[in-house]
C-alpha cells in the first residue's frame, strides 16, 4: 500500500503553545555536529508532552538548555526558547531566575542530588516562596507545611524539619515536587522522576503529578524511557535520535500508527500482553557517540529501511494535524506508517 501524498510545512497549532522550542541547536564549540540539531515542539498550555528517546539522545541537554542550566562544555548555536512570551535563550540571568523556579518547575531523576543536605526540606520549600512571592519567614513556612500536606507527606509539621537525608527515595521526589510547585508553575519539567524509585513508589508519584497536572493545569514535559508512562500520563510525544526529533504526534498516533522506523522500533522493544508469543524486537547498534553522527537521517545506520535518499537532510513532513515526521521515505509515500514500519 502507499501512503496518500503529503504536505511539508508547519501544522497549525491545535492548542496554545506555553513552552515553543524552535530550531535549537547544542554543540561543544567543535566542528562536530550539534549534540542537540534543529531541535522544534511545542508544549501547548495546560498539556503533557513526553520526550522519548534511547541513551544519549539529547534529552536531558534540552530540557536543560529550557531551564538555562546546560553543563558549562555545551554552547548553544542557534535557536529560540520561547516561554510564555519570553525567550530564555537571550533573556538573561535575572528574567531566568524569576522564571525557574517561579512559572517553571523542575523536577529531576535524583532527589538526593537537587535537594540541598544541608538545610530541613522546609527551609527549602520555604525558600521558592521567599524568593518568588516575597514571603516572611512564617508564612513562606505555613505555605510549605501546607505543600507538605498536598504531596502527601504524613505529619507534615513534624516533617519541615527533617533533612533531605532522614526521609525514603519517595518522600524525597514529594519535597522535590512541594518545592517545584511552590512557585505556582504553569509548566513543571519532569527528567526521569520516577526511574531512581520502586515500581510501587513510581506508580505513587506519577499519580501525585497527575492529581496536581489536574488541580493546578499544569503543562507538563516528561522525560522518560517508559513507555507505559507515556501512554498513561502524555498528550503528546516528542521522539529524539541523536540529537535530531524524528517524529512528533499526539500519543494515540504515535503508538497506532509510527511514522517514523525508529519510533515503531522503539515500541516494538517493549512487552505487550497481547503479543505474549511474538518475540521482542531488538535495535540492532546503537545510538552513534556524540560527533560521529552520520549525515542524513541520523538513524540511517540502523534502519532496516534505509535507501540511498537517506543519506540527504531529511524535512520536517507533517502527516495530518500535529503529526510530524522526518522520514523522508515515507514522506515519499514509499513506506506506510504503522507498528510494521
Ligand atoms: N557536559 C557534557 N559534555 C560533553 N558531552 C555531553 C555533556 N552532557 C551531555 N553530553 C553528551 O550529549 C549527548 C546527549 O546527552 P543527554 O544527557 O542529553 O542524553 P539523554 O537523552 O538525556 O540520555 P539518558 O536517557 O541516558 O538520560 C550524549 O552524547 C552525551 O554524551
Ligand atoms: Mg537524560
Amino acid at each position: 500500500m502507499t501512503a496518500a501524498p503529503l504536505a511539508t510545512g508547519t501544522a497549525p497549532a491545535t492548542a496554545e503553545a506555553l513552552l515553543s522550542v524552535r530550531g535549537l541547536t547544542l554543540d561543544l564549540g567543535t566542528t562536530q555536529p550539534g549534540l542537540v540539531q534543529d531541535v522544534e515542539f511545542t508544549v501547548p498550555k495546560g498539556r503533557s508532552v513526553a520526550l522519548i528517546g534511547e541513551s544519549g539522545c539529547g534529552k536531558t541537554l534540552t530540557a536543560m538548555a529550557i531551564l538555562g542550566l546546560l553543563p558549562r562544555a555545551v554552547r548553544v548555536v542557534s535557536g529560540e526558547i520561547d516561554f510564555a512570551g519570553t525567550d530564555l535563550l537571550t533573556c538573561g540571568p535575572r528574567e531566568l531566575r524569576r522564571i525557574r523556579g517561579g512559572p517553571v518547575g523542575a523536577v529531576f531523576q535524583e532527589p538526593m542530588s537537587s535537594l540541598d543536605p544541608t538545610m530541613t526540606v522546609g527551609d527549602q520549600i520555604a525558600e521558592a516562596r521567599r524568593i518568588h512571592f516575597k514571603e516572611g519567614r512564617r508564612t513562606a513556612r505555613e505555605h510549605a507545611r501546607g505543600l507538605l500536606d498536598r504531596v502527601g507527606i504524613p505529619d507534615a509539621k513534624r516533617r519541615l524539619d527533617s533533612y533531605p537525608h532522614e526521609m525514603s527515595g519517595g518522600m524525597q521526589q514529594r519535597v522535590m515536587i512541594a518545592a517545584a510547585i511552590a512557585g505556582e508553575p504553569r509548566l513543571v519539567l519532569a527528567d526521569e522522576p520516577t526511574t531512581a524509585l520502586d515500581v510501587t513508589i513510581q506508580a505513587e508519584i506519577l499519580e501525585l503529578l497527575r492529581d496536581l497536572r489536574r488541580d493546578l493545569g499544569l503543562a507538563v514535559l516528561l522525560v522518560t524511557h517508559d513507555l507505559g508512562v507515556v501512554a498513561d500520563f502524555c498528550d503528546e510525544v516528542v521522539v529524539m535520535y541523536a540529537g535530531h526529533v524524528v517524529e512528533k504526534a499526539p500519543v494515540r498516533e504515535a503508538f497506532r500508527t509510527p511514522a517514523h522506523p525508529y519510533t515503531s522500533a522503539l515500541l516494538g522493544s517493549v512487552p505487550r500482553s497481547d503479543r505474549a508469543r511474538t518475540p521482542l524486537e531488538v535495535i540492532g547498534g546503537r545510538v552513534p557517540p556524540a560527533g560521529s553522527f552520520p549525515g542524513g537521517c541520523r538513524f540511517r545506520p540502523r534502519c532496516r529501511h534505509a535507501a540511498a535518499s537517506c543519506g540527504e537532510p531529511q524535512a520536517d513532513t507533517v502527516l495530518a494535524a500535529g503529526h510530524h515526521t522526518c522520514c523522508g521515505r515515507v514522506a515519499a509515500g514509499d513506506l506506510t506508517p504503522g507498528r510494521e514500519l
